[in-house]
């Protein structure tokens, strides 16, 4: 027995040696000198990727998160959400999709570091920048500056996550993935707005961080006074010619943007693939040893988490993968092969400093060479022309806006305008909602609804003589705020002369506002900085109320002062008669308000209130009524959205989760829109944009893990009047068709490179043509085009150029039909020559089932 004991001891002395020793040995250590991050005394050449964990659901995460492994990511990067975290003052929340350690331990679980942006303002088009609205509160604060209030709560947040972080070890240092920590955000872009102070503040910023000793670097971004040690990095669309403030410091880009937000009433933009890998290439050519894609998932603001003015729900981003958490190709794919070929120079690029020839005008050459090693970037910076260089002896084909990588400094392994990854189109499959029990077939009958009332009906309703600004009023507790007034007209007045209207006039700094008359709607406007509304209106003699309905669509997140910028109606507000002009001030009377709507306070959102009424009619194009039904979900496992073409704007939940704001008739501008971008020459958030004169956005996604099988609960609150009957269903479906141009001057697949940066001899050498069915349990079934020759066209309109070679139908057909995935080499060797002394490019377009 006591031997037992003693043995039992002894074994757990030993499993704590063990334990320490396996601590040990994962701790690592971070630092950094003059080129890279430096983890355990290695140089480190990391690319890492922007995933917001609040904008999807932890259900989401593990193959979001694979898939960023996948495409060749080592770092995930994501902010850290104040607002979400601290909704109330002290009352913390780090549950479902705010749980921050959750997140950070799956990257870790799939061998991903993390860099942890705790801000704590993040800007991110997260309303108010990120910052909780109570914080508005605090007496005698001054967001951003040298403000003690300010930098009381500040320091108490970041205090709290880098405790928590410690707590569960997951700073490098104590084993965990994080690498770095960031502290503000983009402060330099408008510290002078702040005066001296910013100066201070920022000194203030980086001790304080520093003081939390987390064991591993800090960085500011966009910071060019950043303190040492704070390594200030870059943001933007480029970031090759930035250089940190310190010769100690390595060239790091913390937000490489991979497209753009989407506003609403604003078209979507998105970012050429092979632009952006251009400008990644361009960075690493020049020094750059660490960036970031800022977002290589943008997900979804749900519930009112997104910024403002007026941006969309929709975070997609045109990232690499999408917002429903699907591959974005050849996005996804041709940066994965751009990472790998960066890879394969890894070992160059840490042993040495570039050195960097010009090779002609617009043409650049920039090499790492070892004693052992050797890698080359080849740069056309050019905007129009391509190039045939001389680098080494040898002569290399750079289009225009182009980078070739050669880890041998010989053989090409990518070029960034050259694509090898196939474009696979993306469907939404329409499926009707499907109600459950809905036995009656008129239609709205498994539609219920409640009326919110028109102006004040709540007990909590308060006099106040003038304008209110909306954020002081609200708190944001809610999007909504009535203005309501009640005037006597007397018999005489001009404003009731027949045929000619009086008018209402309305000033509001934002962002959509109702004008109510005597319970109607009389008309509405939105804006992003300012309404100006003037509603000719039907007044009647005796007591007429004239209620006001402003909504905020997300609360602003950038620049200077930005949570000052204020919401609402802030006059003048008038009423003018239009036959006399003579007009009246409005704003100075007695008005009354109300903080939210009824429905809001009595938890209309669950479905769950005794008040829903099934009668029919349903009430449709009426403002500000509640609708509700339930739905089986759609059938499949694909991501799921709703369609609110008919309706006109609210807030939708799903079995009680807000889903966010729907606005589907928030139309884009006409102007803009560009058939095909050229990606070549230098990007901007307005270059690339499509989808003019059309709806912002219609589709909104609801994440699977908020279905279930059946009897799901929809709840809508209709504020401008829409048909809820019109809504629909869609799942997202990896598309099934598949197509891809290679030319006989692409580079071999990049997979035919050892990671030992030599080119595998056994493998081929030539270009190849690769397809493979996204989908695991499909198979190519038809090839609905192929030519070798001189094809043109983009994918979906290929049409054969002047030179075909016949065979290319029969033989594309025969290496693809049946099988997942084929690969056909580019060369007359299987294609026969059709046409000599010409370059030539494989064309395949196909079809999965
Ligand atoms: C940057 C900011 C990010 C994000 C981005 C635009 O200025 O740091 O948080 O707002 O712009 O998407």
């Amino acid at each position: 027995m006591q031997i037992m004991v003693k043995g039992g001891r002894k074994m757990k002395m030993m499993l704590l040696l063990v334990l320490q020793i396996v601590v040990a040995v994962t701790a690592a250590n971070v630092t950094y000198d003059h080129r890279a991050l430096v983890i355990d005394g290695k140089r480190k050449i990391l690319i890492s990727g922007s995933i917001h964990y609040p904008r999807s659901t932890p259900e989401m995460w593990p193959d979001l998160i694979q898939k960023s492994k996948d495409g060749g990511l080592d770092v995930i990067e994501t902010y850290v959400f104040w607002s979400g975290h601290e909704p109330e003052k002290n009352k913390y929340n780090f549950e479902g999709r705010y749980d921050l350690v959750k997140f950070v331990k799956l990257a870790a679980k799939a061998g991903l570091y993390v860099h942890l942006r705790i801000g704590p303002y993040v800007c991110a088009e997260w309303n108010y920048g990120g910052f909780p609205v109570w914080l508005h509160f605090v007496p005698g604060i001054k967001f951003r500056t040298d403000n003690e209030p300010f930098k009381a709560e500040m320091q108490r947040f970041t205090t709290k996550i880098v405790d928590l972080m410690k707590q569960e070890k997951l700073y490098a240092s104590q084993g965990g993935p994080i690498i770095l920590s960031q502290i503000e955000n983009e402060y330099g872009n408008i510290d002078s707005a702040y005066g001296a102070a910013a100066k201070s503040y920022i000194k203030w910023s980086a001790s304080m961080a520093l003081s939390l000793d987390t064991g591993v670097p800090w960085n500011m971004c966009q910071q060019a006074d950043a303190p040492d040690p704070m390594i200030n990095t870059c943001n933007g669309f480029y970031c090759d010619q930035f250089t940190p403030n310190s010769k100690n410091k390595p060239k790091m880009w913390t937000e490489n943007w991979s497209g753009w937000f989407l506003g609403f009433g604003d078209p979507s933009p998105y970012r050429p693939v092979e632009d952006l890998a251009f400008a990644v290439a361009r960075f690493y050519q020049r020094g750059g040893t660490f960036q970031n894609y800022y977002m290589y998932h943008g997900g979804t603001n749900f519930d009112r988490t997104s910024g403002g003015p007026l941006i969309s729900t929709s975070y997609d981003y045109d990232a690499p993968i999408d917002e429903y958490g699907l591959l974005r190709q050849p996005k996804w794919g041709h940066l994965r092969d751009l990472h790998k070929a960066i890879k394969l120079c890894e070992g160059s690029l840490i042993a040495s400093d570039p050195t960097i020839t010009s090779l002609g005008s617009n043409l650049e050459a920039a090499v790492y060479k070892t004693s052992g090693t050797c890698a080359a970037f080849l740069a056309n910076v050019g905007t129009k022309s391509d190039a045939t260089v001389t680098f080494n002896g040898q002569s290399y084909h750079l289009p225009a806006w182009s980078v070739s990588i050669l880890p041998d400094c010989k053989n090409v392994a990518f070029n960034t305008a050259k694509i090898n990854s196939a474009t696979v189109s993306a469907a939404f499959a329409r499926q009707s909602l499907k109600p459950d029990g809905g036995s009656s077939g008129e239609l709205g009958s498994q539609w219920s609804y409640i009326k919110e009332p028109i102006g004040i009906s709540k007990t909590d309703a308060f006099l106040k003589p003038g304008l209110l600004e909306q954020i002081n009023t609200t708190a944001d507790k809610s999007d909504y705020l009535w203005y309501s007034l009640r005037m006597d007209i007397k018999g005489d007045e001009t404003f009731l002369d027949e045929g000619s209207k009086a008018v209402l006039h309305i000033e509001s700094i934002g962002q959509v506002v109702y004008a109510f008359i005597n319970g109607k709607l009389a008309g509405s406007g939105h804006g992003k900085q300012k309404i100006t509304l003037d509603i000719p209106i039907d007044l009647i003699a005796g007591k007429n109320t004239i209620d006001l309905l402003s909504v905020t669509v997300g609360l602003a997140n950038y620049g200077a002062f930005f949570d000052l910028v204020g919401a609402g109606i802030t006059g003048p507000v008038t009423l003018k008669s239009a036959k006399s002009g003579s007009s009246i001030d409005l704003a100075s009377q007695q008005w009354t308000y109300q903080v939210g709507l009824k429905g809001e306070d009595t938890g209309l959102a669950t479905g769950d209130s005794s008040e829903w009424v099934s009668k029919t009619p349903l009430p449709t194009k009426q403002p500000l009524v509640w609708y509700k039904t339930t739905f089986d979900a759609p059938s499949g496992s694909e991501p799921v959205a709703i369609d609110f073409t008919g309706t006109g704007k609210g807030i939708a939940w799903v079995n009680g989760q807000s889903i966010g704001r729907y606005w589907p008739t928030s139309i884009a501008g006409n102007n803009g829109c560009t058939d095909s971008c050229d990606y070549r020459g230098s990007y901007s958030a307005n270059k690339c944009l499509k989808n003019c004169g059309k709806p912002s956005q219609t589709l909104y996604h609801v994440p699977r893990s908020w279905l279930k099988p059946s009897e799901n609960t929809l709840v809508l609150l209709e504020e401008m009047g829409g048909d809820p009957t019109q809504i629909s269903f869609t799942t997202k479906q990896t598309g099934s068709s598949l197509c891809l141009m290679v030319s006989q001057s692409h580079p071999a697949p990049v997979d035919t490179w050892t990671s030992g940066s030599k080119i595998s001899k056994k493998k081929r050498t030539r270009p190849v043509l690769s397809l493979q069915c996204p989908v695991s349990t499909q198979v190519i079934s038809s090839i609905k085009f192929a030519s070798f020759g001189t094809p043109k066209g983009t994918c979906g309109s290929f049409t054969h150029g002047h030179c075909n070679s016949s065979r290319s139908l029969s033989l594309v057909q025969k290496a693809c039909i049946g099988l997942r995935s084929c690969n056909l080499e580019v060369s007359t060797r299987v294609f026969g020559e059709p046409c000599r002394g010409v370059v030539k490019t494989l064309a395949v377009e196909a079809s999965c089932s």
